[in-house]
């Protein structure tokens, strides 16, 4: 991702030494940029670019070693703002991986779903999928022991700590979001799409998913565009009436809980609108916070 930061350097006669108040990837490339520094006199503005592999903002005091006075720097590091972490929630077929597709489009964030992630392991065919499997018929949690090291493992990966994460699907039960605390896991934002039960039970029974894309439809509400996609769409092994039921049951034994874990900082959005409706109340939350986020460093060293 591209990060760009502009510094100016007030008469620096040949650096020796760095210090740095930051303990990230930043730090790694200012101590770079101070080695360039110290083959170069008369710099008075230097601006750099550079793909980073984290978000923050640096200050660095350079020394002349002959001399023990300080160097007057002033470094604004902008910077991209730590990355989001997103929670979604909500009944069966409320909308929660309709609305990460949009969010991860225009956020970039990584999309973690707890039930992709356990119909992979279902798909492949594995122990642990075996067990997820017969949950997952009666419209069960699938226990504790499987789901919360699965998560917990997408979680901490590179690419959702750089990236931030959309965490869809989990917690689902009380146990599952302590899990998370213990590993210092807490979101931003919690979101709860609130949809009327009778609305569910027809999203559930009409939809479909294309294999190739990834991509969620509705028979009614999102037809595929060609005769092609439509061709080739599934069907969920879990997307009938009577299951649907079961999943709306074990929802309602836990919402409660859950919500409770995370009351200060949920959101509860009314999902029974348009697609498009929805994601601009989310967007607006998720754009509110971003800008929270971003805090530029000016510092007189
Ligand atoms: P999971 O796969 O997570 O299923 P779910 O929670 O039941 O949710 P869905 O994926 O069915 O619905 P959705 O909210 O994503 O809706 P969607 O956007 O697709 O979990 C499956 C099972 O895995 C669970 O039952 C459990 O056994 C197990 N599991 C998962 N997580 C677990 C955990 N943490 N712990 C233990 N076990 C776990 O939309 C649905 C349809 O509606 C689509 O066709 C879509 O096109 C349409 N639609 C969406 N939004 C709109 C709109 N605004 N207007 C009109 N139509 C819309």
């Amino acid at each position: 991702m591209a990060y760009s930061l502009s510094m100016a350097v007030l008469s620096v006669p040949k650096p020796t030494t760095t210090q740095t108040y930051s303990s990230n990837s930043t730090t790694k490339s200012i101590a770079n940029f101070s080695s360039t520094l110290s083959s170069s006199s008369n710099i008075s503005r230097v601006s750099l670019s550079s793909d980073l592999t984290r978000r923050s903002s640096s200050v660095s005091v350079l020394r002349n070693k002959s001399s023990s006075s300080a160097v007057s720097i002033v470094a604004a590091a902008k910077s991209k703002p730590e990355p989001l972490r997103i929670m979604i929630s909500g009944a069966p077929a409320s909308g929660k991986g309709t609305q990460c597709e949009l969010i991860t489009k225009k956020y970039g964030l990584v999309h973690i779903a707890a039930g992709d992630l356990l119909r992979a392991e279902v798909a492949a065919g594995s122990e642990n999928g075996k067990r997820a499997k017969e949950c997952m018929e009666k419209g069960q949690l699938v226990p504790d022991e499987i789901v919360v090291m699965m998560v917990k493992e997408r979680l901490f990966r590179p690419d959702s700590q750089e990236n931030g994460w959309l965490l869809d699907g989990y917690p689902r039960s009380l146990s599952q979001a302590m899990a998370l605390e213990d590993f210092g896991i807490r979101p931003d934002l919690f979101i709860l799409l609130d949809v009327p039960e009778e609305i569910l039970v027809e999203r559930v029974v009409g939809r479909r998913l294309d294999p190739v894309t990834g991509k969620i439809y509705h028979l009614k509400y999102a037809p595929p565009e060609t005769d092609e996609i439509a061709a080739r769409l599934t069907q969920r092994f879990d997307d009938t009436e009577e299951k649907v039921k079961l999943r709306l049951g074990t929802h309602h034994q836990n919402v409660e809980a859950v919500l409770a874990a995370y009351e200060d900082i949920t959101m509860k959005v009314k999902g029974d609108g348009p697609k498009e409706e929805v994601f601009a109340k989310i967007d607006s939350a998720l754009s509110e916070l971003e800008q929270k986020k971003i805090s530029p460093v000016s510092t007189n060293v």
